[in-house]
Formats: C-alpha cells, structure tokens, sequence
C-alpha cells in the first residue's frame, strides 16, 4: 500500500480499527492519521459524495480531542500508540474490498456483474483523475521534468474500492463503495520536499508491480515547476483521450483492474483464468461508458461549484490542490 502518511508510525495497521459487533447497529471505522492526510481525505471524500459515489460520512477529530480515545483504544489493541495524529471517523461501508474477493466470489459473477462493476470503476476514475488520486485504478507518477505519466503495468489498489455481493449467491453485486478518496496534491508532502512525495510513490516500485515509463524515469530529485499546473496538463490529456475515444486511459485502468483480480486469485487455473478474462473483456465498452459517464458529471457546473466550496471551506488543504481544482474546472466548462 502507498500514498499513505509518511511517517513509519502511521503506517501501523493498528492505526485503523474496523468496529463492528453484529449485536449492535454501530458499524464505524477509526483511522488516525497527520491533520493534513485527514483534512484532505476529508475535502476529497466529500467531493465524491457530490459527485455521486457511495462513500463514508466522514468526521475529523483533532489531535487534542483524539488523545482522549487512545487509553480506550488500548483495550481493543493494547499494543496501539499513535502519536498526535488527528482521528477520522467514518461509517463503515458494507461489503468487502475488490482485493478480499476470493476467486471463487469472481468466478460466480455473471457478465452483468462485471459491466456494472467496470462501469462504476471507470466513472470513479474520471473523480480520481479531477482530485489527482492515484491510488484506485488510474495510477500516475511525476516525472523529473516535472510532468505527470501513467506509468507501466498498473495495478488498482482493490483495498479502495468495497464490493458488496447480492444474497442469491453472489452472483451479482449490489453496491459499490470507495474509500480512502485522498489526493496527491498533499499540503504535508509539499510543505516539506518533494522528495516526501517520492518516498511514498517509490512503493510503486517496491514488489514489482508497477514499472516507471520508459523514457520519463520518476527520480527522488525534486522536479521543478508548479505541481497543480503540471497535473492539470496530465488532466487535460487524459479527458482529451476520453473525449476523442482514445484507449489510452481505458486500456490502462482495464490492465490495472486485470492485473489486481488476478494478484488477488493466485493459483488460478488456466480455464478459470481465461473465463474471467472472457468476462473482462465483454465488459470493456461498460468501462468506456462508465469513463463517459463520469465526464459528463464532470462538466455539470453545479458540480464544480461545489466541489471549489468544499475545498475553500478546510483550511488545512493545499493551495496546491485548491489551484487544481481551479484548473480543471476552468478547463472542464471551457469543453
Ligand atoms: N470506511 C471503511 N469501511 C470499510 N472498510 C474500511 C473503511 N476504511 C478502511 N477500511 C478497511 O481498512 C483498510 C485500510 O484503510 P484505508 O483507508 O484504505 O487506509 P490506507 O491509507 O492505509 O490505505 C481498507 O483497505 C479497508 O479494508
Ligand atoms: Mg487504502
């Protein structure tokens, strides 16, 4: 997982606790995290909402109210510690994370399954691209020059996107739900170095999964030019491509979502395999409508308006972010 926290302390699994006791109705989730990874996770979930994607109510506590839960929080994980970190504190979304569906659960979808899934991937992915998250299906890096490029063999991080299965045997899905809506254009990564910002996105590279571009290799080096600029010319290309129904963009985020089902299913047989790529594939034009579909909400100007409203009203939030949204939304009433 990447995009995170920098610090090593926040990146404790123990910084998140799932509440659930199915005796009671309270179903919540506790992440502890920098006042600035909170305040911008906050600003982004909230613009999802408005956008029209299922995803968590989500309230901030500050670090000072927050230390007050540590002592209990002890007695559920007694090795829990976080320093002063803020708390969000969110609903806990029904269902299961695309990266904890078993092969078995893929293998029962039917075809309309996995169109309704493509379809809602491709249209949250057009939100991800217009907040600047690289950590759903569309994975983006920054190259030295300062330019922003998908990079190479992408894989989704399926443990943002929550899947829950119809009852009559899980063959069809009934909700989609993304979490962990967050942006690159961060204020804590920019206030310090960039160089921040490469020792998070380096764990793009760590297992393999993900190969820098070709030629734009990313590098610690600081990249020089405005970063909110830079990534509004990455946006623009990438809505140019799906406007003029190029297959850059789809051919990426389907390669990203093949390649996390598949990590997520080892010993696949060579028919299961093949079956869930036939399935993939019928549902390639529901990926490209779902790309379309997102643009279109995109453009609605009652849309961008309250997207800019959200972000003005935190003050934590990057000046950097609040720029690009600017940008793009200058950009997007101009199509
Ligand atoms: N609101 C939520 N509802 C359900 N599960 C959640 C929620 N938030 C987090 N989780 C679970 O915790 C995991 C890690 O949370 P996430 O917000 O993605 O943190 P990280 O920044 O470490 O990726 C998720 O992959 C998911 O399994
Ligand atoms: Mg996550």
């Amino acid at each position: 997982m990447f995009g995170s926290a920098p610090a090593e302390n926040v990146l404790s699994p123990d910084r998140i606790a799932l509440l659930s006791d199915p005796k009671t109705p309270v179903k919540m989730v506790f992440k502890w995290t920098t006042p600035f990874d909170a305040s911008t996770e906050q600003v982004c979930t909230k613009i999802a909402e408005a956008f029209g994607l299922s995803v968590p109510d989500i309230q901030t506590v500050s670090p000072k109210r927050a230390s007050v839960l540590i002592s209990p929080m002890k007695k559920f994980k007694p090795a829990f510690s976080p320093p002063a970190f803020s708390l969000l504190v969110m609903d806990r979304m029904k269902g299961t994370t695309l990266s904890s569906l078993t092969k078995e659960n893929f293998l029962k979808f039917n075809l309309e399954a996995w169109q309704r899934m493509m379809r809602h991937f491709g249209k949250a992915s057009m939100l991800d691209l217009f907040i600047g998250n690289f950590d759903r299906f569309v994975r983006f890096d920054r190259c030295v020059d300062g330019s922003f490029v998908l990079v190479d063999n992408p894989s989704a991080n399926g443990g943002n996107a929550i899947i829950s299965l119809t009852p009559q045997r899980g063959k069809n899905i009934a909700g989609i739900s993304m979490i962990d809506t967050n942006s690159i254009l961060h204020p804590s990564r920019e206030s310090s170095s960039d160089t921040d910002a490469f020792v998070g996105l380096d764990g793009l590279f760590e297992d393999g999964c993900c190969t820098p571009p070709p030629k734009k290799t990313p590098s610690p080096l600081k990249p020089q030019g405005n970063k909110a600029e830079d990534l509004h010319q990455f946006f623009q290309t990438m809505v140019l491509s799906v406007v003029n129904r190029e297959k850059i963009l789809l051919d990426h985020i389907f390669k990203s979502i093949l390649k996390s089902v598949k990590e997520g299913c080892e010993s696949w047989t060579q028919e299961e395999s093949d079956l869930v790529l036939k399935q993939l594939e019928d549902s390639e034009e529901a990926l490209q409508v779902g790309l379309l579909e997102g643009l279109e909400q995109l453009k609605k100007r009652e849309f961008l308006e309250t997207a800019q409203k959200i972000a003005e009203e935190e003050e934590d939030i990057a000046k950097d972010l609040l720029d690009y949204l600017q940008l793009n939304s200058k950009f997007l009433l101009s199509l």
